[in-house]
């Protein structure tokens, strides 16, 4: 069974809001009870999924992908946009006719909406019995062990330590090829529109042993790519006398100096030549030349950056308090082209319709989109949330329905733009990674270019985990579709 529901390469506002999760696979170890995790939200959820599987393994559970059968079940909450809330109460509505029949099985909420919500959602959602934040998952036994005594619980406790650095994560949906490691948690930037600093506390980066130790195992058991993960890996910033509480792995060689993101890329690079090393999110305030010049010395980083710019008008950045304005982010866009050239894939998240946005600033978003030809982009309305600074400063003034005008006309731009990128790679030459089976065919792979393009070969000779040398034949403004040419060339 296809474990990711579902896939979407360009999400619109409504749709990247409804069904987009993810379930824990089943494994069966003997263990005695078994638990069910149902992940939303961003890649950094699904990530401490893993973790929380982590833990609850090392506690005595094997993992479920039906949850009728578990003992325990975990929603990993997003609170990004509204919607994404409502999705998860309509699940608990869902979990609860089954509870009915199963009135053992411990339902608990985590993530994000755990945080934001805390005890308000024990007395919200009656079928709840635990609801833990993103530092605290380390206490879920005791929790659940509590719960299932007859004592709700929560533990939205926010740590200006926490990294999990030594929990190694049971790989969930895993095709064995790729893998994301978290690098950083919480976000100090106080993006006026955005939930983060609230869920998920206080920026803070993880040891770079844990780090690379944890690339160099993932490497030996064969994968052959990693996503490092932060809300904005380009302040990564670790070093020796801040975080000497949270060094962990004493034995490797001592680090003297601090590690900005730039030595962090180039550390976990030089794992392996065959290692592909990809990052996300990068924020347009902080991404460096030394990150790019990194980029370009080392030919297994990947030439993408995602860096979302939210809106191409400058008073509209004001009031997201995103701290760059056009002008600056259309100069980190100049370095990113001269350092690595046409062919690096850049994307973007945009809003539509934030606050007091008139309809000449809107169209600044559409023709920044066309300065900068996006590869691809997350586009979404503005949703108010709770908390947050727009909310308590400005009036979410834009009606509903130019909202999603609006947000139509950037998704529009963005397909022509796709399609325009992907046009240029025709005839060309490149290698991708195989990481899965095509959606469409059987007889058909999937790999992903350096610029994260997904591309389409014939399957014949070829396993995941494969650098296929290919030329690229035709696309859509979604997909590449490629000819071998060789399987694995001399380089990634
Ligand atoms: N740290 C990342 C973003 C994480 S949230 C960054 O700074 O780029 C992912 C995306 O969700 C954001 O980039 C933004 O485009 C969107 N988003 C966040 N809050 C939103 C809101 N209140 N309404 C609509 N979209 C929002
Ligand atoms: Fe939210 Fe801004 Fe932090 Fe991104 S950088 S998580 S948008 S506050
Ligand atoms: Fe959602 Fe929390 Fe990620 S709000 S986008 S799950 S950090």
């Amino acid at each position: 069974m296809d474990q990711l529901i579902k896939d979407i390469d360009i999400i619109s506002g409504e749709e990247a809001q409804a069904v987009d999760y993810k379930t824990t696979p089943e494994e069966n170890t003997g263990k005695t009870k078994k638990i069910y995790i149902e992940s939303y939200g961003c890649q950094m959820n699904f990530s401490d999924s893993e973790i929380v599987a982590s833990i609850m393994k090392e506690n005595g559970y094997d993992t479920t992908a039906d949850f009728q059968q578990a003992d325990v079940v975990f929603l990993n909450t997003c609170s990004i946009r509204e919607k994404a809330e409502q999705t998860v109460r309509n699940r608990l509505n869902h979990f609860n006719a089954v509870k009915k029949t199963k009135p053992d099985m411990t339902i608990g909420v985590l993530g994000c909406m755990a945080e934001r919500l805390k005890d308000k959602l024990l007395e919200e959602e009656k079928i709840v019995d635990v609801v833990v934040g993103p530092d605290a998952y380390r206490d879920l036994p005791n929790l659940v062990n509590a719960a299932e005594d007859g004592r709700k619980g929560v533990n939205t406790f926010l740590s200006r330590e926490e990294t999990y650095a030594d929990i190694a994560p049971v790989r969930l949906n895993s095709n064995g090829v790729t893998a994301f490691i978290s690098i950083m948690r919480g976000c100090d930037n106080m993006c006026s529109f955005c939930v983060v600093p609230f869920t998920r506390g206080r920026e803070r980066s993880r040891d770079p042993h844990s780090i690379v130790a944890e690339a160099r195992d993932l490497f030996e058991r064969g994968y052959r790519e990693v996503t490092l993960l932060g809300q904005n890996v380009d302040s990564y910033k670790w070093s020796p006398e801040e975080n000497n509480k949270a060094r962990l792995n004493k034995k490797e060689e001592e680090v003297s100096q601090v590690v900005n993101f730039a030595n962090l890329l180039e550390m976990v690079a030089q794992v392996n030549p065959l290692l592909r090393v990809r990052f996300s999110t990068s924020h347009p305030k902080d991404i460096t030349d030394e990150v790019l010049y990194t980029m370009k010395k080392y030919d297994n980083i990947c030439k993408y950056i995602h860096l979302p710019v939210q809106s191409g008008n400058s008073r509209v950045l004001e009031l997201m308090n995103r701290t760059y304005d056009r002008e600056w982010y259309l100069d980190r866009v100049k370095a990113i082209r001269e350092i690595l050239g046409d062919e690096c894939g850049i994307s973007s998240d945009m809003i539509a319709g934030f606050c007091t946005e008139t309809e000449e600033e809107h169209k600044d978003t559409l023709t920044l989109m066309d300065i900068v030809k996006y590869d691809f982009s997350y586009m979404f309305y503005y949703s108010e949330r709770p908390g947050t600074l727009a909310a308590k400063k400005y009036t979410d003034d834009i009606p509903l329905d130019v909202k999603k005008r609006r947000l139509n006309e950037i998704i529009e731009k963005q397909t022509q733009l796709s399609l325009e990128r992907n046009k240029l790679d025709i005839g060309k030459e490149q290698i991708i990674l195989i990481e899965g089976t095509s959606k469409k065919s059987e007889f058909e792979l999937k790999g992903r270019n350096s610029a994260n393009k997904v591309v389409i070969v014939p399957s014949e000779g070829l396993k995941l985990g494969d650098y296929v040398k290919v030329k690229i034949k035709d696309c859509t403004a979604a997909t590449l579709f490629g000819e071998v040419i060789e399987i694995n060339p001399a380089v990634a």
